[in-house]
């Protein structure tokens, strides 16, 4: 099945629905962009990079004028926020899906870093920027009492240390746990991420560090057109919430079941050794999280889930 097929079944929940896309310029961004046009939906392209018209006009072109608009903005900058968002919503009304992709990688280690310059702008492009969206996002969808999903574009970095990208892989690590936190505010409003292994983009294009690992060197870099495959079924897949799902080489995503686990245990550690009714209240009284402590609970145990 090609992928043009495989995207086919997210059609109807796709049609007629609005979506802001961070970082729209290029790579991800922007082959996502095309698809959500592809399968109908309205599209508002946010970027830093003045090709974002390009990409727009391109949408429209192919589709209807209407389809898509775009915004020149920095991320960098917390009001640009809260302005893309209004954009949104005077365009096209509303809107249903919040894609926080924008992301830049760091180009050297932080210990090689002269100053604070570069570790301040990873901070605020990758971790800070998709917090606030999502804060001004859940606000808006609940205000409305309007279902609405959110997609955090994480990276694989997030969940393996990877040398020299130390600030890159903290940011995209606590997007994770940071989509995790967000669970309960499902079923109104669901939040995910996508945790790509590297893909042919730009971003890694133009990164020496990345070029010079030897993984990279023996495996090769993913198709973009991959990872846009799992962001569909990340936002559509209505019976994922606060989760994250990992795509790497293989034919399958996989969902990350880490935090699972790791509540399970730190749960139990709390208790003084046993995961009983004493441990959730303990837990619940240090973290005050006690639903999705039981929403946890009655998972079953961690284990790896395909898609
Ligand atoms: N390509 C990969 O291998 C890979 C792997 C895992 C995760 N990711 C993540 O995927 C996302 C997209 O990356 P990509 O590979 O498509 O990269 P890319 O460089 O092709 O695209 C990123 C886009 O984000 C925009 N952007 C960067 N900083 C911005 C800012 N301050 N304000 C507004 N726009 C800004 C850039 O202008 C660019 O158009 C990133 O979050 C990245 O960390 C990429």
């Amino acid at each position: 099945m090609s992928t043009q097929e495989s995207i086919e079944k997210y059609r109807a929940q796709i049609q007629d629905k609005v979506a802001i896309v961070t970082g729209a310029a290029s790579g991800l961004g922007k082959q996502l962009s095309k698809q959500l046009a592809n399968l109908g939906a309205k599209v508002l392209l946010v970027d830093m990079s003045e090709n974002v018209e390009n990409v727009s006009n391109e949408i429209n072109a192919k589709y209807d004028q209407h389809t898509s608009t775009w915004i020149v903005c920095n991320l960098i900058n917390p009001p640009s926020i809260q302005i893309y968002f209004d954009r949104a919503i005077s365009t096209f009304g509303h809107v249903d899906i919040v894609v926080n992709n924008a992301g830049i990688a760091n180009s050297r280690s932080l210990f090689s870093q002269p100053d604070s310059q570069e570790l301040d702008e990873i901070l605020a492009i990758n971790l800070r920027a998709p917090m606030e969206a999502t804060r001004i996002a859940v606000r808006y969808f609940k205000a409305m009492g309007r279902p609405g999903v959110i997609l955090n574009t994480a990276s694989i970095g997030g969940l393996m240390p990877i040398s020299l990208m130390e600030s890159y892989g903290t940011t995209k690590a606590a997007l994770i746990f940071f989509t995790t936190t967000c669970k309960g505010l499902a079923p109104l409003v669901r939040v995910n991420a996508v945790a790509p292994y590297f893909a042919d983009t730009p971003l890694v294009e133009n990164n020496r560090l990345v070029n010079s690992f030897p993984l990279v060197k023996q495996i090769g870099l993913m198709k973009p057109d991959k990872v846009v495959r799992v962001m569909l079924k990340a936002i559509c897949d209505e019976t994922l919430a606060g989760d994250t799902l990992m795509v790497a080489m293989g034919t399958h995503a996989q969902r990350v079941d880490f935090y699972q686990g790791l509540t399970l245990q730190v749960t139990s550690f709390i208790a003084g050794g046993t995961v009983n009714k004493y441990a959730v209240a303990a837990s619940s009284f240090f973290m005050n999280t006690l639903n999705s402590i039981i929403g946890y609970l009655r998972r079953p145990l961690p284990h790896s889930k395909e898609y």
